[in-house]
């Protein structure tokens, strides 16, 4: 079967990873994976925050759980998607980049999960100028990055009855 439509059969998210960091040069692709993303009016309205400093990743938990929880799975890469405030495509652009960025992990052997705690925020979206969040912008989605610890999860079974289709 070619190449992308098995990787887009195949990917699932992925919540739990090893210590090891993601290579710069897959970092980049994802990245680019993301900026090349169908977006309303090609407006390119967003910015991409990639952390990988240990330490920006702990206060980033503090401030979002307050606990000492991961709600991005101790992932060594954490992508943010943020969006200009007020872009009237938001959450279609955001969707659109995050979904690419997933697919370009997944062919480059890496895990990642969508961690909706801080878009789900309206407060903390536009708190993060400190993790390297522009001003002005606001988090609408976050991405966990880094290799499957163990088994990368198996094809999901999809619903059934969600097609229709309409021919002559
Ligand atoms: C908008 C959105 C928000 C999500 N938020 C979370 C999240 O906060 N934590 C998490 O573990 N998974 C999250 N997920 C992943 C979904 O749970 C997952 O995509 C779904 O269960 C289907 O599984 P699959 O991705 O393995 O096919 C999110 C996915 C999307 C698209």
């Amino acid at each position: 079967m070619n190449t992308i439509i098995t990787h887009i059969l195949t990917r699932r998210s992925v919540r739990s990873f090893t210590e090891e960091q993601i290579r710069d040069e897959d970092l980049d692709l994802i990245l680019q994976a993301a900026t090349l993303a169908p977006n309303g009016m090609n407006q390119e309205p967003w910015h991409f925050t990639a952390i990988q400093d240990p330490e920006t990743l702990r206060k980033l938990e503090e401030k979002v759980d307050g606990t000492a929880d991961s709600f991005f799975y101790h992932a060594p890469t954490l992508i943010l998607v943020s969006i200009e405030i007020g872009n009237a495509y938001e959450k279609e652009d955001t969707a659109c980049a995050m979904t690419n960025m997933m697919q370009a992990a997944h062919a480059l052997g890496l895990g990642s999960v969508w961690c909706n705690r801080i878009n789900h925020d309206p407060k903390l979206g536009v708190q993060l100028s400190s993790f390297g969040v522009p001003e002005g912008y606001k988090v609408t989605g976050t991405l966990a990055v880094g290799y499957p610890k163990g088994a990368y999860p198996s094809p999901r079974i999809p619903k059934q009855g969600t097609i229709t289709y309409i021919r002559s």
